[in-house]
């Protein structure tokens, strides 16, 4: 029994997450295993209504549940910042989620913005450092407000942060079986203390993994090169901020922000899976959003509780829907509403059960 916290959220969250908690519960059913669902309202309307972000009494909760699923945080009447600090960021860091792993994947009958590239050259991993560098919110102003004002807003990095985040991309790359290539992402150009380190630490670690060829690229290079020839990569290893940007490229390349989902990891506490698209308010309750990040998300989720057979599932129906149902991958261009394409994920999960 996995006791799962949703947080549904803002804009089109709730929409998104409604029919990811459909294929959850078909694949549930077939596959027999049982789960218990803890809503939270957290996001702007609560924000609003009440003034209260993020409660501690909140958190301490989700400290205590299996796995946490969440729609979207984000909404246009509040100042920016508020709530993404507030809710998804003080998520991360007071939970540990230490890890942002982000699949790059082109799925069959995605169409990709880039010419001459299909599913054989795009599929890589993205493990962001999720808790250190300029997330910390480590920084502050001097002289606010005057003509001599000072911003200063720090990178933070620490030698066990990076470690322990250099380690997991290395034992994925191990088990995803692929070409074996670990590309530490960095700046050691220009940013001569924290990728210092992080290349130091990447030499040390590196040793324990003598099976996985290691690579490194500026940041600057790679977003030339994960359009040029993505096909170069297998797992990529970067800080917070880095990685918040090249996953941006990963997520269009992909096919947009219609199919990308990532998992917040704690590999030793509880971890928390999303579509990475935002809140999309402008879409709120039209039945145009895409589902099918967070139907992928809850498959990220899945094979996280280790319940394989259920996200392979939930895989080939996606797969099925993007090559046989689905037009566009945008709002509104799907040929279908937003909860027809849940109801066909669900669809083909019981046909390929029986
Ligand atoms: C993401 C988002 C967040 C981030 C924002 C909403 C704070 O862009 O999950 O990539 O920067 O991490
Ligand atoms: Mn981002």
């Amino acid at each position: 029994m996995y006791n799962i916290a949703v947080i549904p959220g803002d804009g089109t969250g709730p929409e998104v997450i409604s029919e990811g908690l459909k294929v959850l519960k078909a694949v549930s059913d077939i596959n027999g295993f049982t789960y218990n669902l803890i809503e939270y309202d957290l996001g702007g309307e609560r924000y609003l209504r009440t003034g209260e972000i993020l409660p501690d009494s909140v958190v301490e909760e989700l400290m205590k549940v299996d796995v946490i699923y969440l729609g979207a945080i984000g909404h246009p009447d509040v100042k920016p910042g508020t709530l993404e600090r507030g809710i998804l960021l003080k998520i991360r860091s007071l939970l540990d989620q230490y890890i942002n792993l982000r699949p790059v994947r082109l799925y069959p009958g995605v169409e990709t913005p880039l010419r001459d590239k299909g599913p054989e050259d795009i599929d890589f991993v993205v493990v962001r450092e999720n808790t250190e560098g300029f997330y910390t919110g480590a920084g502050g102003f001097l002289k606010k407000g005057t003509k001599d004002e000072v911003a200063i807003q720090e990178s933070i990095n620490t030698r066990k942060g990076v470690e322990r985040c250099l380690r997991y991309a290395f034992d994925l790359c191990r088990k995803r079986g692929g070409t074996r290539k670990l590309t530490l992402c960095g700046k050691t150009n220009v940013l001569t203390y924290a990728f210092d380190l992080w290349h130091r630490a990447f030499k040390d670690v590196s040793k324990d993994y003598p099976d996985i060829a290691t690579d490194y690229a500026h940041v600057d290079a790679i977003s030339m090169w994960l359009i040029k020839n993505p096909e170069w990569f297998d797992v990529i290893v970067t800080d917070n901020m880095f990685g918040d940007i090249i996953t941006d490229i990963g997520a269009i390349i992909q096919g947009g922000m219609g199919i990308a989902a990532g998992g917040n990891i704690n590999p030793h506490g509880t971890s928390m899976f999303e579509p990475i698209g935002g809140s999309a308010p402008k879409y709120q309750g039209k039945d145009m959003i895409n589902p099918l990040a967070a139907i992928s998300a809850c498959q990220m989720m899945l094979e996280h509780l280790g319940e394989l057979d259920a996200a392979m599932l939930v895989e080939k129906a996606i797969i099925k829907v993007l090559t046989r149902d689905i037009k566009s991958l945008s709002a509104g261009k799907m040929g279908h509403g937003t909860r027809e394409v849940g109801d066909l994920v669900v669809k083909y999960v019981v046909e390929d059960s029986d």
